[in-house]
C-alpha cells in the first residue's frame, strides 16, 4: 500500500517544541514568497473603530459613515462599547490559553481526527491534508459548533479547563447580540429595512467557535500561521491577543498589519456570504496569520453562517436594472465546499471573483 502518511498532520505545537527547522510542508515556494512580504506594511490609518453602543442606540451618523467607509475600503473594523465586559472576554481568552497549554494526550481527547485519521470539521487538530504538495498552516486550532445551541457536539467540547464550557456558552450569547447590532447597522447604510440581514439567519444558521493557537515559528520569513483566505460566513467576530499581532490584511495588493487588541474591542470581518448577499457593495476582505520567532499568539473566532440549506444570492432589494445581480446563486453548503478546495491550495485569487457571473 502506497504511504499515506503525509495525510496526517504534526501537532505544530509539538513540531515547535521539538524542531529547529520547520519541515517543508510547511515551507513557502519561492514562486509563492515573490511579492508576500510577510513582514506587512504599517496601516496608513488606525483601525476603523466603531462605536457599537452609540451606533445601535441612536443611530448615530458620525458612526454609521465609519461602518460604511470600514466597509468599502477594509472589509474590517473594530468594535468599542460593544457591552461585553471586559472579564468575560478574559475569561475566554484565559481559558483558550490554559487548554493550548494541556498536554497533547488530553487535547487529543476532543481530537479532530475519527479513529486517528478520518478528518472532521469539528474537534482539535488542523486543517485537512488534501494534496501532498499542500502548504501547511503553522497552526493548531479547536473548532466547535456553538450554534444552534441543540447540535452542540459536547464530545469535543473541553472539560479542561473547567470554566471554559461555561465561559464558551456565555461568550457566545453575548458575541450573538453583538452580531444581531451589526447586522442591524450594515442595512441601514444601504437603505434597507434594519432586519432584511437579521432575519436571513433561521433558527439553523450554524455558528462556529474556532480557536486558534499559533506557537513560535523559528522561521517566521518563511512560514505562515494560516495561509491567505477570505472567511467563508456572513460575519466573523475576532477576539485578539492584547500582546502579540500577526493578523495581516490584503488591500489593494499590500499586506498591512492590525495591531494586537487594544481595549477590549472584538475585530470583525465581512464574509464571503455577506459579500454576495450585499451584491458585491460589501467585500470579504483576503487575509492571513503571520508568525512569531519568540511569542505564542492565540486567537478566538465566531464564524456566523446561514442554514446550509439556504440559498445565497444578492438580495432582492439590492438589484435593479441598473444593478443586476454580481453573483450565481448557490447553496450555501455547496458554495463551502467550493470554498474549502479553493483555499487549501493557498493562492491564487479571492473566491468571491471566481463566482461572478
Ligand atoms: C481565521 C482567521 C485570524 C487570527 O481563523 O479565519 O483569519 O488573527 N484568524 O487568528
Ligand atoms: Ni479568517
Amino acid at each position: 500500500m502506497a504511504d499515506e502518511s503525509w495525510r496526517l498532520p504534526n501537532s505544530v505545537q509539538q513540531l515547535a517544541a521539538n524542531m529547529q527547522e520547520p519541515p517543508s510542508q510547511y515551507l513557502l515556494r519561492e514562486q509563492e514568497l515573490l511579492g508576500a512580504n510577510l513582514a506587512g506594511a504599517e496601516m496608513p490609518e488606525p483601525v476603523p473603530t466603531i462605536d457599537l453602543g452609540l451606533l445601535s442606540a441612536s443611530n448615530d451618523p458620525e458612526e454609521a459613515a465609519k461602518l460604511r467607509s470600514a466597509l468599502q475600503t477594509w472589509g474590517f473594523f473594530q468594535v468599542s462599547n460593544h457591552g461585553m465586559e471586559a472579564s468575560m472576554m478574559d475569561s475566554v481568552f484565559t481559558a483558550s490559553r490554559e487548554f493550548f497549554q494541556l498536554p497533547l494526550e488530553e487535547k487529543k481527547k476532543c481530537s479532530n481526527l475519527i479513529d486517528g485519521k478520518h478528518f472532521q470539521v469539528e474537534g482539535y487538530g488542523n486543517d485537512q491534508v488534501r494534496t501532498q504538495d499542500q502548504r501547511l498552516d503553522w497552526s493548531d486550532r479547536l473548532h466547535l459548533r456553538v450554534e444552534p445551541e441543540g447540535g452542540r457536539n459536547l464530545d469535543h467540547w473541553p472539560t479542561h479547563p473547567k470554566s471554559f464550557r461555561d465561559d464558551l456558552h456565555e461568550y457566545a450569547l453575548k458575541c450573538k447580540g453583538i452580531r444581531d447590532d451589526i447586522l442591524r447597522a450594515m442595512p441601514k447604510i444601504l437603505k434597507l429595512d434594519a432586519d432584511c440581514l437579521v432575519n436571513q439567519f433561521n433558527s439553523n444558521a450554524p455558528t462556529f467557535a474556532r480557536f486558534n493557537h499559533f506557537p513560535p515559528c523559528p522561521r517566521p520569513d518563511l512560514v505562515l500561521g494560516i495561509k491567505p483566505h477570505a472567511d467563508f460566513p456572513a460575519l466573523t467576530v475576532l477576539l485578539m491577543d492584547n500582546d502579540v499581532a500577526g493578523l495581516q490584511y490584503l488591500r489593494d495588493g499590500t499586506w498591512y498589519n492590525v495591531p494586537a487588541a487594544c481595549d477590549h474591542t472584538l475585530l470583525i470581518n465581512i464574509g464571503l456570504t455577506m459579500e454576495i448577499m450585499t451584491n458585491g457593495i460589501f467585500t470579504g476582505p483576503m487575509h492571513r496569520v503571520v508568525t512569531n520567532a519568540d511569542k505564542e499568539r492565540i486567537s478566538v473566532a465566531m464564524f456566523y453562517g446561514v442554514d446550509p440549506e439556504q440559498e445565497i444570492g444578492p438580495m432582492a432589494h439590492l438589484l435593479s436594472e441598473e444593478q443586476p445581480a454580481q453573483y450565481r446563486k448557490m447553496k450555501a453548503k455547496d458554495l463551502l465546499v467550493l470554498h474549502h478546495e479553493h483555499y487549501a491550495g493557498g493562492r491564487g485569487p479571492r473566491i468571491a471573483d471566481t463566482l461572478k457571473i
